[in-house]
């Protein structure tokens, strides 16, 4: 995987200061180079000494996960941040159906981030159709499978403890003012 770069962001955000987003940046090139130095050692790794309680092929296997979702996640952040477009009619509709009203909907999104420490995602659920929210308590923990992520949401506090200190909340007021809503009207159309 190779480091993209969000910096058509910096000066653009409203509540999300440049410190913050630059320290943001580095930490998401930390999990694309923790990623990719995984993926090289996977090549050499004795896959005869895999083993439950401990092997080098074993560890890894293990950590592939972290490194990807970590290095992934992050892209979906931040290309969903830089205020633009609205909700569309379709976007509107799912979340309606799924969670009563859009007011419902926004409000179920920042419930579930009080709920975690991790990332909160809404994703288009193929099994049942419907629009969800769902939590990681890890970067690959706790996200059921055959989703499409419509709206990632990073709630680890390095996202915003520059900017807001302890003061979540405050920060998931200025997450959703930052919403770029053609990327997540995009990535529903394309789900649904
Ligand atoms: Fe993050």
């Amino acid at each position: 995987m190779e480091v993209k770069t969000f910096n058509h962001l910096l000066g653009k955000l409203k509540g999300i200061s440049d410190a913050q987003l630059k320290a943001h940046f580095g930490l998401y090139e930390g999990y694309v180079k923790k990623l990719n130095e995984i993926q090289e050692k996977l090549k050499t790794q004795d896959k005869s000494a895999a083993n439950y309680s401990f092997g080098e092929f074993s560890e890894l296997k293990r950590r592939e996960a972290v490194a990807f979702n970590g290095a992934y996640l992050h892209e979906l952040y931040f290309e969903n941040l830089l205020a633009k477009s609205k909700p569309s009619a379709q976007l509107k509709a799912t979340a309606e159906a799924a969670f009563g009203s859009w007011d419902a909907f926004i409000a179920d999104i920042k419930a579930s981030a009080a709920s975690t420490p991790g990332w909160v995602l809404v994703t288009w659920n193929k099994a049942d159709k419907k629009l969800h929210t769902y939590i990681l308590y890890e970067h690959h923990i706790g996200l059921p499978v055959h989703q499409e992520v419509v709206l990632a949401l990073d709630c680890w506090e390095h996202a915003f403890m520059i900017d807001y200190g302890t003061k979540k909340a405050d920060y998931l007021t200025a997450f959703m003012e930052n919403v770029n809503w053609d990327i997540v009207n995009k990535r529903l159309e394309s789900a649904a």
